[in-house]
């Protein structure tokens, strides 16, 4: 087999096989197929898509490139939650530990935040003390034990991705469907849940703009973990504007908090609410997503997600008092607000915008080696639908500096748009299999 046939086969929009498509990423993976040739296949699949066989095989190979996660030795029935990235997109730091509350185990591996779109870990980063790199072991005597852990990756899981996901990143090729659908896929499979319920975002702040786009990821994704056996559920849901009100690691932290505390956004409660109760429904914990909706809000009125998160940090070092005591979290040295220069109401909030606002405060990082400022990021006044005054406040920047402070608000007030309001609903719809 020639890798030139392969790329020439995918560039004509024709149906690779399961061995072809073996050859090529085993070969790439292993460093005999160079960077060009790979760059060349991954813009073919750009252009002409890849069927759901195709995209199937293709994260099977992927999976196989790496270690995988055994978590049979735990018992009961693991669901993991997976986002596909947002602004202010804090779900997991209330998902988890209220799914886990539940009595439902939950060894959840998250990600660091690159561009506009925030990551879990860097989140946790901002609790004083809190490690998220653990080993294997650790890892799963602290989900027998505690019933809850998110952490880094451990273990070198799908290899493959890391390694293609640096090259689409280089060569304009990240936006392709079916190479979201494996890469996102392989490393939830690789991770070693049952069952897994994916969060596809829509809108100006995520992969997908449009609805069809956001839909078609979410089919290709759940059928995805339908030819692997392991049940998969997505729900897709609103980027359009920041979900909550805060963007940046310790606000975030601060608003996760406030949710398990009773006090959330409306947004933030009813999408980890959605998100949950699918969980329990997955895990057999209740009988319909309704049921589970039940199940959780009585687990956040009565303290016992935000119990089991302060477990959680605790076991992992961090310093629980952080979640009372919100002083010893990062604080930034300058907050400034940002005025409305105009009456009417916000029609739109550009999640993209207002996620470079905060990237451009300190709380996010353009390249995978920056450092971040955990304290910097965005507190918004007003969102979609509110109607504002000239001099009413939309927004707080928080950052190190003035001139990081500045810079930030020039570009979060591009972010408001005033007219009459969209209607957009939280929740597009699901997909199942
Ligand atoms: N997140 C991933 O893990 N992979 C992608 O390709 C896109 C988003």
């Amino acid at each position: 087999m020639r890798v030139y046939d392969v790329i020439a086969k995918k560039r004509d929009g024709a149906e690779l096989s399961q061995e072809e498509i073996q050859f090529l990423l085993n070969g790439y993976a292993a460093g005999d197929i160079p960077d060009y040739q790979m760059s060349a296949f991954t813009m073919a699949v750009f252009f002409q898509g890849m069927t759901a066989r195709e995209t199937a095989h293709f994260t099977q190979v992927m999976l196989q490139s790496g270690d995988q996660i055994d978590l049979s030795d735990i018992p009961g029935v693991k669901v993991d939650k997976h986002s596909t990235g947002g602004v202010g997109d804090k779900t997991t730091l209330v998902v988890a530990p209220l799914v886990a509350a539940a009595g439902i185990p939950v060894a959840k591996m998250s990600g660091r935040g690159l561009g506009h779109t925030g990551g879990t870990l860097d989140k946790l980063a901002a609790i004083p003390g809190l490690q998220v790199d653990l080993a294997p072991e650790q890892f799963l005597r602290q989900v027998r034990e505690v019933g809850l852990a998110v952490v880094g990756q451990t273990g070198n899981l799908v290899p493959a991705d890391k390694k293609l996901y640096a090259l689409r990143d280089v060569t304009a090729t990240v936006n392709s469907l079916p190479l979201i659908a494996s890469s996102i896929m392989s490393k939830k499979l690789a991770s070693g849940a049952d069952k897994i319920i994916l969060d596809v975002k829509v809108g100006s702040g995520a992969f997908m703009k449009t609805a069809e786009e956001a839909f078609a990821l979410a089919k290709a994704m759940v059928d995805i973990g339908s030819s692997m056996k392991r049940e998969t559920t997505a729900l897709v849901s609103d980027m359009d504007q920041p979900l909550g009100k805060t963007v940046g690691n310790a606000l975030e932290v601060v608003e996760a908090v406030e949710t398990l505390k009773g006090h959330g956004p409306e947004d933030l409660r009813q999408l980890c609410l959605e998100l949950g109760a699918r969980m329990l429904a997955a895990a057999g914990k209740a009988a319909d997503e309704h049921r589970g909706k039940e199940i959780l809000t009585e687990l956040l009125r009565n303290g016992s997600g935000l119990k089991k998160l302060r477990e959680m940090v605790t076991t992992q070092g961090g310093n629980a008092e952080a979640l009372e005591n919100y002083n010893l979290l990062p604080r930034a040295q300058v907050i400034i607000p940002l005025y409305s220069k105009t009456n009417g109401y916000i029609s739109h909030l550009h999640a993209e915008k207002v996620g470079l606002a905060a990237m451009a405060a300190g709380a996010g990082r353009s390249r995978k080696e920056d450092e971040i400022d955990l304290a910097a990021g965005i507190v918004l006044k007003a969102k979609r639908g509110d109607k504002v005054a000239v001099g009413e406040q939309l927004a707080e920047i928080h950052a190190a500096d003035e001139r990081r402070a500045a810079q930030a608000t020039d570009m979060l007030a591009e972010a408001f748009t005033y007219g009459q309001p969209e209607k957009h609903p939280l929740i597009l719809g699901f997909v199942t299999d």
